[in-house]
């Protein structure tokens, strides 16, 4: 018998993805596979993730969700065949284009029953009500599983031990109490000591207090949230159960982000031969609709384009760059908040020749975005962990990125003056004035003008190693850690495994 760990989450490549967190679930739960663990992930149902899923096969009818009746689907991802289980509900299959908000941006109003029901539904498959083996381990990630260790507890089910990670606080998963009958939690949760805040319900602190041990995905988040500047509120809690909080960084998924071989990039190349790098800049250039000047100094911005994201900073800053650096060129790939997507937009109507955004969400583009600027600007108020930078660096492209979360353990600072130090792979900033940032920048160009300190810093970042390897020994001890005592011993990192020698899963 294998270890068997259930990740539940809200949204998993390539089936539904809106951010770092559905990169994450993917990438942890192959390489768990690989290592010889059986991971299975559990999501939504979204009309795309129905369509992309492969050999899906009935597992169980939930007649009792909130919200409704809900039907269980097994299948498998459609690239790597790890398992996934769907929970198809009415809810569930009409958020067709965003997961959390409707057309207008507003949050869809039956999200607390929607994610209730994903909860269920997961401590039905841990309770062994469906045709599936149960667990020995739920991993239940962000909010949107914040529910899953309180139901647990409240169905007393103390054969499954419960990871709850945190990709990001300031996501909470807030309702109105009211909701707390439909959503089956029972009276003596809803208090201060349990998961009421601020008069509301918070599916986040109900994973927070009642999970075995609470993970979050960098050292210098998990250290930062236990302040209240970037503890959202929930510093006094996450202090409370600090001997049970973990820091496990992300992996990078370097079959996917990999110069040497990415298919959606128009040459590949590598640190000892980075010819292609030339091809990219000058694929990106067209794509984007900008001229072809092998010259210019090419700055991406590739994110969500949020308060988060620093995107108000951005825009105030990038104006001064672009007047002060009269042969940069600037793109951006981004979707997000209204008027910062205009603002984007604004930059590009003033400088027409010099600037291109591309409002949405496109996976070629970002792959094109990485491998052709030379300098990714990633601004971040507060950041988890940060993969965009780190993606960046694999194609030698260098990060200038705010000084906080992930971003400290895994960007190198080149200083803002005289010789870079070894090692360094990027350039930090501190605070939220534009002028921090454009100093950034400016420093990101001088080096840029000067190859024989911009290219070990290239060299730097394209050998950064942040592959999934340490991080996925420590997810397999921690699992270890809260499972039952009886099945401890099969929680071992075997050595890894090619992908044709994964067991089959066996559902039942
Ligand atoms: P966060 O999860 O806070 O958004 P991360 O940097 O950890 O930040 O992860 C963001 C992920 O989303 C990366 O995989 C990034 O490439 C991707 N991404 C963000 N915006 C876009 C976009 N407009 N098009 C394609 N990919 C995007
Ligand atoms: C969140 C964070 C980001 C992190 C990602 C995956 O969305 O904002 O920093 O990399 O989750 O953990």
């Amino acid at each position: 018998m294998n270890a068997r760990i259930l990740i539940v989450c809200s949204e998993a490549v390539p089936l539904v993805k809106t951010g770092g967190l559905a990169d994450v679930v993917t990438s942890l739960a192959r390489t768990l596979r690989r290592r010889g663990i059986d991971a299975t992930l559990m999501m939504p149902g979204y009309p795309a993730a129905l369509e992309q899923a492969r050999n899906l096969e009935e597992a169980g009818l939930l007649p009792d969700l909130p919200g409704g009746p809900g039907r269980l689907l097994h299948g498998a991802m459609p690239d790597c065949g790890t398992p996934v289980l769907l929970l198809g509900t009415p809810g569930f299959e009409r958020r067709i284009a965003n997961p959390y908000v409707d057309e207008r941006g507003e949050e869809f109003a039956d999200n607390a029953q929607c994610f209730g029901a994903l909860a269920h539904a997961a401590v039905a498959v841990c309770r062994g009500k469906t045709a599936l083996a149960p667990p020995h381990v739920v991993h239940a990630n962000d909010w949107h599983a914040g529910l899953i260790p309180a139901l647990l507890r409240a169905h007393r089910v103390v054969d499954v031990g419960s990871l709850f990670t945190i990709h990001n606080l300031a996501f909470q998963g807030n309702f109105p109490v009211d909701c707390a009958p439909g959503l089956g939690i029972p009276q003596h949760m809803l208090g201060p000591d349990g998961m009421e805040f601020w008069g509301r319900l918070s599916f986040l602190k109900a994973g927070i207090r009642y999970a075995d041990r609470i993970s979050t995905v960098s050292d210098t988040y998990a250290s930062e949230i236990l302040t209240p500047r970037f503890g959202h509120g929930l510093d006094g809690l996450l202090n409370e159960r600090r001997r049970a909080l973990l820091a496990i960084r992300n992996g990078v998924d370097t079959d996917t982000w990999n110069p040497a071989d990415d298919a959606l990039i128009v040459r590949n190349f590598t640190l000892s031969d980075p010819r292609g790098k030339s091809s990219c800049k000058r694929e990106l250039q067209t794509l984007f609709g900008l001229p072809p000047d092998p010259f210019a100094p090419i700055l991406a911005v590739g994110s969500r384009i949020t308060h988060q994201k620093m995107a108000d900073v951005a825009l105030e800053s990038l104006p001064v760059v672009l007047r002060r650096y009269a042969r940069a060129q600037l793109i951006v790939l981004g979707r997000g908040e209204r008027r910062y997507e205009q603002g984007f937009s604004g930059l590009m109507e003033c400088f027409p020749e010099r600037v291109a955004v591309h409002i949405g969400y496109d996976e070629k583009r970002a792959h094109a975005l990485h491998a052709g600027a030379d300098m990714l600007l990633h601004g971040s108020r507060f950041e988890p962990f940060g993969l965009t930078p780190l993606y960046s660096m694999r194609y030698g492209t260098i990060p200038i990125a705010s000084r906080v979360g992930g971003i400290v353990d895994t960007v190198a600072d080149a200083r803002l003056s005289g010789a870079p130090p070894d090692g360094a792979s990027g350039i930090l900033f501190d605070g939220e004035e534009p002028d921090a940032m454009t100093a950034a920048v400016s420093r990101a160009f001088a080096l840029y003008e000067n190859p024989s300190e911009w290219h070990p810093i290239q060299c730097n970042a394209m050998s950064a190693d942040f592959s999934w390897s340490q991080p996925v020994e420590k997810y397999i001890a921690a699992y270890r850690e809260i499972a039952a005592s009886d099945v401890r011993e099969l929680f071992v990192a075997q050595p890894e495994m090619p992908d044709a020698d994964i067991p089959e899963y066996k559902t039942a």
